[in-house]
């Protein structure tokens, strides 16, 4: 064997390893057991391996023994290429077989050599994806690297296949570990989303690309209940924006992925006039009125014509924009005035209803019913978003009834317990008359005279 490395010596041009090749090798610090000792990679690239000089990048088996490749057995040339054996190993510059990654734009295709091919994924998981490089090309990244490419000045500093993944140490994407774990995402790409540097000088749609969306993200009504609540329900910026591609698969656009998760106001606002004139004007749905990356929990105050509303923003007179008509204003005003009465009715039946339970009155029933009028204005607000006053009206309207007819119980009830006191009152004055009499009565009896003890005795 050491003959054999005497020749790979002389075919490594500019290499000095005399000593490695001389030098006994104590198997306690030796490479993983995993891999044969005559397996070319280690010869040199593990630190102390056989042929390893100071120059030669050295990968540990602790990088790898996590990595989901390594532990569904596939190893250094399955990845790069090469011959496992040292026997038959060639220089890489002269070794066709090798998969030598000159740049960036290397990377999607080395790793879609595997993760494209189906029959070769489908051996390991039967319902695995193997769309990742071609939609990593049609996402926003992709397509910077390829221009930059073309451009001959390739674009390092746009993301590929192992910045979001890593390179060695690859981790199953259902790992908690994982940058690409829900609760990691958003770091992984505020690595580069958030450097000033790196987004620098870089545009999206015309107008700078900014690198605050993290930030913006980490305060929203989504961030918070995914790095809060741990609510992984919520949306982390994958979500939105897709994997690898530019979109999640079956959305036209990201600014309608928000349908995805709320289907209910998504359904609503399809069917509203609004919503096909802002396709027209080229306003993104949702995104218009709620933000994007910092989206914060609604509240009535968006709602109506005062200035802190977002319909006003468009429907006023003095802003009348995109030609809202008016009377959406108007809608509006109405829509906002009849939540402001059924939150009145529902506020006073809640104040009514507890003053009757602190007096000992049986008003579980009416408090039953009054949930009915809060989950009306919940359903209102959620039916905001068919823009049809008519529509949100109703909805009120069965609220303010149930809110009512609770007051109304309440009040009752109230009234009742005022009764009963009367009455209580009213009783006692018998009562009274009798024990009075009863005392007087006594009063007028003889009182019988004491008798010695000593009378008793005898
Ligand atoms: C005879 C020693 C030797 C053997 C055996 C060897 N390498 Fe290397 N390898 C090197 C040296 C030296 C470099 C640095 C060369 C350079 O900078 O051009 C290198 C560089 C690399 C690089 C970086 C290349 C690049 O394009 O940037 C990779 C990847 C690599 N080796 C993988 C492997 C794999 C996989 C095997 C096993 C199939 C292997 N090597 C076997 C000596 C070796
Ligand atoms: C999942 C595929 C995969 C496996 C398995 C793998 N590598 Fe790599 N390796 C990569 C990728 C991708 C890069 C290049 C990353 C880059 O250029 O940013 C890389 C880089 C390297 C480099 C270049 C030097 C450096 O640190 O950048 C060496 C050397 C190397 N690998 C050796 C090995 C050895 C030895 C093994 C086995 C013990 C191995 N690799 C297993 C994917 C793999
Ligand atoms: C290695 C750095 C890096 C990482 C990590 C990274 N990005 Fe990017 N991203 C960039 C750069 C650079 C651009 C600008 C490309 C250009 O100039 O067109 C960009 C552009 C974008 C764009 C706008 C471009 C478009 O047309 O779609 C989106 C959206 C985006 N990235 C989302 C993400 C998301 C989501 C993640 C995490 C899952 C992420 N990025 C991770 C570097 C990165
Ligand atoms: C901008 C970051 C980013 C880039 C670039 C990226 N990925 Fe991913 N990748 C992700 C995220 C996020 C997930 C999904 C994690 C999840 O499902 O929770 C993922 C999932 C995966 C999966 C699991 C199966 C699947 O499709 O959901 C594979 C395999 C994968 N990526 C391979 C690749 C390959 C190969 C490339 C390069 C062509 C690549 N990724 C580029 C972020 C990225
Ligand atoms: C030699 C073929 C091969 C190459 C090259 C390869 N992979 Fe893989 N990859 C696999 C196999 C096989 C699996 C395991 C699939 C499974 O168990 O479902 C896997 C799994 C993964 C997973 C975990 C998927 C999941 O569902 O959790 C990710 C992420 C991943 N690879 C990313 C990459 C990246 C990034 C590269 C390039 C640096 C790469 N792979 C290169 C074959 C390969
Ligand atoms: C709830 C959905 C959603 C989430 C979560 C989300 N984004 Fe976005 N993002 C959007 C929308 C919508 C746009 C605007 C798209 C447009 O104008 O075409 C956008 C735009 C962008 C842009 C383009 C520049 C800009 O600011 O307009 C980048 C870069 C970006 N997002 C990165 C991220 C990153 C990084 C994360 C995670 C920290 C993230 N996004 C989370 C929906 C989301
Ligand atoms: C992956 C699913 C998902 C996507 C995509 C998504 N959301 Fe959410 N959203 C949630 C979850 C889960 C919550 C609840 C968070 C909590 O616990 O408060 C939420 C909360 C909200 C809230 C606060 C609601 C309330 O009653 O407190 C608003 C507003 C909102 N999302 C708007 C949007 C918009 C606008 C988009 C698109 C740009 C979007 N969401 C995309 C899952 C999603
Ligand atoms: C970005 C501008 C914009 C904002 C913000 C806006 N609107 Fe509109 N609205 C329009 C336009 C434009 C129309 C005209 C649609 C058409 O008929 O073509 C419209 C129409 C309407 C209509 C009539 C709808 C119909 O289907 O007949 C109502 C009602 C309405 N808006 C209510 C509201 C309410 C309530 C809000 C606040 C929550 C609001 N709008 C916010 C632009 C806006
Ligand atoms: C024209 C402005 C406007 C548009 C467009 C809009 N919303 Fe809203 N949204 C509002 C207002 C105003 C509220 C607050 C209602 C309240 O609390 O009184 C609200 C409340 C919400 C809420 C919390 C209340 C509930 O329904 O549970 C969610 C979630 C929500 N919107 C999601 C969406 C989604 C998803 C879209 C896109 C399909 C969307 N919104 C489009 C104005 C809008």
């Amino acid at each position: 064997m050491k003959g054999r490395l005497a020749i790979f010596a002389a075919v490594w041009c500019g290499m000095a390893f005399g000593s490695a090749v001389a030098g006994e090798k104590g198997s306690a610090s030796g490479p993983s057991p995993s891999l044969p000792d005559d397996y070319s990679c280690k010869v040199c690239h593990w630190k102390d391996g056989e042929l390893w000089n100071q120059e030669t990048p050295t990968v540990s088996e602790s990088e790898l023994a996590d990595d989901i490749h390594w532990q569904v057995g596939l190893r250094c040339h399955d990845c790069h290429g090469g011959a496992p054996s040292i026997e038959d190993y060639e220089n890489h510059r002269t070794d066709e077989s090798f998969h030598a990654i000159a740049s960036p734009a290397d990377i999607p295709g080395f790793c879609g050599r595997c993760h494209s091919k189906i029959e070769y994924m489908r051996r390991y998981t039967p319902s695995a994806r193997t769309d990742q490089e071609t939609e990593y090309w049609t996402s926003g990244h992709g397509q910077r690297l390829k221009e930059s490419l073309e451009e001959k000045k390739v674009d390092k500093d746009v993301a590929t296949c192992v910045d979001c993944h890593g390179r060695h140490g690859i981790l199953a994407v259902n790992d908690p570990r994982s940058p690409v774990y829900p609760t990691h995402v958003g770091e992984t790409c505020a690595r580069c989303h958030s450097d000033e540097k790196r987004m620098a000088g870089r545009t999206y749609h015309g107008r700078p690309l900014g690198h605050d969306q993290y930030e913006q993200w980490q305060q929203s009504v989504h961030g918070q209940a995914l790095l809060k609540k741990g609510d992984l329900s919520a949306p982390t910026c994958n979500d939105c924006h897709g994997n690898h591609g530019a979109v999640p698969p079956g959305i036209d656009s990201v600014a309608n992925a928000c349908g995805s998760c709320h289907a209910k106001q998504a359904e609503l606002f399809s069917e509203a006039r609004m919503k096909h004139r802002f396709e027209e004007i080229g306003l993104p749905g949702c995104v218009t009125c709620h933000g994007n990356h910092r989206i914060v929990q609604p509240t009535d105050e968006m709602l109506g014509m005062a200035k802190s509303a977002v319909c006003s923003r468009c429907h006023s007179p003095e802003n009348e924009q995109y030609g809202a008509p008016l009377a959406g204003g108007e809608a509006a005003a109405a829509m906002r005035k009849a939540m402001e009465d059924l939150k009145q009715q529902i506020a006073e039946a809640q104040a009514k209803l507890a003053e009757a339970d602190r007096l000992g009155m049986e008003v579980s029933g009416p408090r039953y019913d009054l949930r009915q009028a809060v989950d009306a204005l919940t359903n209102a607000r959620s039916l905001i978003h068919s823009f049809s006053l008519d529509r949100v009206q109703k909805a009120l309207k069965e609220g303010l009834d149930v809110a009512t007819n609770v007051n109304k119980r309440a009040e009752d009830a109230l009234r009742e317990h005022t009764y009963r006191r009367i009455w209580l009152a009213v009783s006692l004055v018998p009562i009274l008359l009798v024990v009075t009499l009863l005392i007087l009565y006594i009063r007028t009896l003889p009182i019988p005279e004491p008798t010695s003890p000593h009378e008793a005795d005898r």
